[in-house]
């Protein structure tokens, strides 16, 4: 049984067809790549499957049970947590605070609790410090844990994202373009970090315009163009698909 299924999704836009009828299936502990060029449509698949959208047509299937259509927050606590393509943090808030916000879905005290400062209020917040520490430990940010979130050079915010991401405790991590911005040592430490994650037991969706970066990490790879998806599997047969080829490197005449 598949983890995650998105079956026959299309979303359409007015007249723009942003995904025309994909389906695609990821297993427990896989790395799957979306690729293609601008505009084929994949964020816009990422938003279906994380509940920012309601697909046109077709479901999507989580452990089997339906989710198309819940709630971007109900989908993150189900288990699918993501990051940005244009990175998305507080910027008036330090490195730990931002964690700890993509924890707040797990937390038990409520609102009154936190009103009136109570014992479990304040046990919870200390746990979740803790916490919040741990993944800024994982993803080598611990040291800048009282910074500003948008005072880190760029390719430690993508990593920042990341931590809050993974704060919320995901079965399966979805990532829109996280070596974007990177510099080539960058990148080399996200594919490890990522690669990493997998050792971990996470299961990973990425979408990324990297090439190496994606054949070097993925187990499966999606290719979408204006909204099709042209091609389907490992990287070793992605990388002599003439349909691929064709369009990245535009058609010989
Ligand atoms: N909310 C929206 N309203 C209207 N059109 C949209 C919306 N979101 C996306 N689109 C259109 O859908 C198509 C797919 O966009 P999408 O952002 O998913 O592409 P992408 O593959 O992520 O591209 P990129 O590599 O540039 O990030 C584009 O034509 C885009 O203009
Ligand atoms: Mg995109």
């Amino acid at each position: 049984m598949a983890l995650l299924r998105a079956e026959h999704i299309t979303q359409r836009f007015g007249g723009v067809v942003a995904i025309d009828d994909v389906t695609l299936e990821m297993n427990p502990g896989e790395i799957v790549g979306i690729i293609g060029p601008n505009g084929a449509g994949k964020t816009t698949y990422f938003n279906v499957i994380t509940g920012m959208y309601n697909p046109t047509e077709g479901k999507v299937l989580f452990h089997d049970k339906e989710i198309t259509g819940r709630k971007p927050y109900e989908i993150t606590s189900l288990g699918l947590a993501r990051t940005f393509q244009n990175i998305r943090l507080f910027a008036n808030m330090t490195v730990i605070e931002n964690v700890m916000v993509g924890m707040q879905c797990k937390t038990s005290a409520g609102v009154l609790d936190g009103i009136f400062h109570t014992p479990k209020h304040r046990k919870e917040e200390k746990l979740v410090e803790e916490k919040a520490a741990h993944y800024l430990e994982l993803t080598g940010l611990l040291d800048h844990k009282y910074d500003y979130a948008t005072s880190l050079p760029y390719g430690k915010q993508r990593k920042l994202e990341i931590a809050r991401a993974m704060a919320a405790e995901p079965e399966i991590l979805l990532l829109d373009e996280p070596a974007a911005g990177m510099n080539g040592q960058e990148t080399e430490e996200l594919a490890e970090f990522i690669h990493s994650l997998k050792d971990m037991g996470y299961t990973i969706l990425l979408i990324e315009h990297d090439m190496k970066f994606v054949m070097s990490l993925c187990d499966n790879i999606y290719v979408l163009d204006h909204g099709s998806l042209i091609a389907q599997g490992p990287p070793a047969e992605i990388k002599q698909n003439p349909r691929v080829i064709e369009a990245y490197l535009g058609k010989e005449e």
